[in-house]
C-alpha cells in the first residue's frame, strides 16, 4: 500500500516538475494563462503583413506571397492552431499599421532595433543578416569611400536608409517604396548605388538583375524579428515559444536549407 501511494506522489510531483520546467522554457509566466490572453484581429486566423518585394524572404509567386518569411510565419500560425493570412504593404507603413491594430503582426525581413521598439514589440530574432552596397556591373565606384557624391538609393524607412543618411549623407539620397522600383532606377541609372540587406541583393544579382552586382558587404550584425502591437504580450510569448521548438525541432534549419540559397 504505502509503496504504491509513494509511487503515485513520485508521478504526481515528476509531472509537476515537467509542468514547470515547460512554463520556464516559454518564457517564466503560465503557458496557458497567456494563451487566453491573445488578440486577434479575426478570430482564429493570424493576420499578417509584409513588403513582398524582398526575395528570399517575402515575394509574389503570382498572387500568391511566398518565401523563407511567409513559410516562418505560416509554421508558427499552424503550431498556434491558427489560419494565416498574409498581405502586402509598403515597408515604410508595417510597423504603423501593426501599433494601429490593422493586423496581428508583420514578418518583413525587419531588423530589431530600439527605434521600433518604442512602437511595437518584436519575437526573438530568427534570421542574422548584414547589408549590402549594389551597384551595376559595369560602375566606376570601387569601394564604399567612391559613394561620396553620387546617387544613392535604399528602401524608405530601412535600416538602408539609416545607413546611408549616417555615412554618406542625405543631399543625393533617393527613398524607394519598393525594391523593384529602386532596382529598376539604378538600372536605368537615375540612381548609381543601393543600400539594402545582403542575402537580398545576393539574390536579386543572382536572378532578376544580372546587370547588377554586390559592390560590398557592410557587417551591420542585424537581427530579423517579428513585429507584435504592444498590447498583445502573450502573442508574443506565444510566437516566442514556437520559434524556439521550430529551431530545437530542425524545423527552421529545414526551411532555411530550402529557402535561403
Ligand atoms: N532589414 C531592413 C529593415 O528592417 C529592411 C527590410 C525590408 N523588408 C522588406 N520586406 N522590404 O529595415
Amino acid at each position: 500500500m504505502k509503496t504504491k501511494f509513494m509511487k503515485v506522489l513520485a508521478l504526481a510531483m515528476g509531472a509537476a516538475l515537467a509542468c514547470f520546467a515547460l512554463s520556464a522554457c516559454g518564457g517564466g509566466s503560465s503557458d496557458n494563462a497567456a494563451d487566453g490572453d491573445i488578440k486577434l484581429v479575426k478570430e482564429g486566423t493570424l493576420t499578417v503583413i509584409t513588403s513582398a518585394d524582398y526575395p528570399p524572404f517575402e515575394y509574389m509567386d503570382g498572387d500568391n506571397i511566398v518565401g523563407y518569411d511567409a513559410a516562418i510565419i505560416t509554421e508558427v500560425a499552424k503550431r498556434l492552431d491558427l489560419d494565416v493570412q498574409i498581405s502586402h504593404m509598403a515597408f515604410d507603413s508595417l510597423i504603423t499599421q501593426v501599433a494601429g491594430g490593422a493586423a496581428d503582426v508583420s514578418i518583413s525581413a525587419m531588423t530589431i532595433d530600439d527605434e521600433r521598439l518604442a512602437e511595437i514589440d518584436f519575437t526573438d530574432s530568427y534570421y542574422d543578416s548584414n547589408l549590402a552596397v549594389v551597384v551595376k556591373t559595369d560602375s566606376k565606384i570601387a569601394d564604399l569611400d567612391g559613394l561620396k557624391g553620387v546617387a544613392i538609393g535604399a528602401q524608405s524607412g530601412t535600416s538602408g536608409e539609416n545607413w546611408v543618411k549616417e555615412n554618406v549623407g542625405d543631399e543625393n539620397y533617393t527613398p524607394f517604396q519598393e525594391m523593384t522600383e529602386a532596382l529598376s532606377s539604378l538600372r536605368t541609372g537615375k540612381v548609381e548605388a543601393l543600400v539594402f540587406d545582403a542575402p537580398v541583393a545576393e539574390q536579386y544579382v543572382k536572378t532578376s538583375y544580372t546587370d547588377c552586382k554586390v559592390l560590398e558587404v557592410i557587417p551591420t550584425g542585424e537581427q530579423y524579428g517579428i513585429a507584435v502591437n504592444k498590447e498583445n504580450k502573450a502573442l508574443t510569448e506565444a510566437i516566442n515559444k514556437a520559434l524556439a521548438d521550430m529551431k530545437a525541432d530542425g524545423t527552421m534549419d529545414e526551411i532555411g536549407k530550402e529557402l535561403v540559397k
